[in-house]
């Protein structure tokens, strides 16, 4: 199994690192895990530029030429993902936005279809459920299946232990921990009501274009368009979660998110 660590952090050896070691040593126990990490701080990942190309013509005429593409394969070529950023002003780092950012595309065409973890440390735990809720939704929306969201509390000291009392820490660690190792192994995640009702969302608004539009093509290459589909892959979905998702996906529009 390879599990991919996308750090955000700008300390590469800060609380973050420690707390994401501590996962890395947990899930190991489980089997002979490769572990990956990738330090934002030391791509060249440059801000985005805001022109929108990537969403309207494809990511492949992006002006920015980095280390993007080279990330889009690794999150390909793993089989679970964590994402981490400590929580800096009630978000993510900069870092992590930009990095957010840069794969806004993937929000227009999702083709991440795998399980991954959402981790954050604070100083304080403050608002970082407002963090963990808009980091998660952007991963969703890449069709990543965001199973296990761990917050550990540091008392912002890098050199203290964690914050989050030790035993309560290692706790919330081995149970997230535990949780995604048991997703990826199940293989491609199973389908929520929530996804289901936003793919036949997407799924209508995106027919409602001139076919050819960009968007409109790649969910028509992949085959999204056809009449019986109900999520981007086939997946063992009842007759029950089917009619729901499709009567859910009317009032999807008028959700606050
Ligand atoms: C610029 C900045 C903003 C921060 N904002 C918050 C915050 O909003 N809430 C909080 O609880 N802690 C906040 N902290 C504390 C960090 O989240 C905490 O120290 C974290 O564990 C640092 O992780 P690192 O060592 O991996 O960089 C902030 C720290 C910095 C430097």
């Amino acid at each position: 199994m390879k599990i991919l660590a996308i750090m955000g952090s700008p300390r590469k050896k800060g609380n973050t690192y420690n707390v994401t070691r501590i996962v890395e040593e947990s899930m190991k126990k489980f089997e002979n895990i490769e572990f990956e990490y990738v330090f934002l701080k030391d791509l060249d990942l440059k801000s985005c530029l805001g022109c929108g190309v990537c969403l309207d013509k494809g990511e492949e005429l992006c002006p920015l030429n980095d280390d993007r593409s080279m990330l889009e394969d690794k999150m390909h070529n793993a089989d679970g993902v964590i994402f981490t950023s400590p929580t800096y002003m009630f978000n993510v780092t900069g870092l992590m936005k930009n990095f957010i950012d840069r794969f806004a595309y993937a929000c227009h065409r999702p083709r991440f279809f795998k399980n991954a973890m959402v981790l954050t440390t604070s100083g304080a735990g403050i608002g970082t459920k407002m963090m963990l809720k808009s980091f998660k939704m952007a991963l969703l929306s890449w069709g990543f299946d965001v199973v296990e969201s761990l917050d550990i509390i540091t008392n912002g000291d890098s050199t203290s232990k964690l914050s989050t009392p030790k035993h309560k820490a290692n706790k919330k660690i081995n149970y997230a921990t535990r949780k995604l190792y048991k997703a990826i192994q199940k293989g491609k995640p199973n389908p929520s009501i929530l996804g289901m009702s936003m793919f036949q969302f997407a799924k209508k608004e995106i027919n409602k274009l001139n076919p050819e539009y960009y968007d409109f093509v790649y969910y028509n290459n992949q085959g999204w368009l056809k009449d019986n589909t109900y999520y981007y892959y086939d997946s063992e979905t009842n007759f029950v979660k089917k009619t729901v998702s499709k009567l859910f996906s009317n009032f999807i529009g008028l959700l606050s998110f």
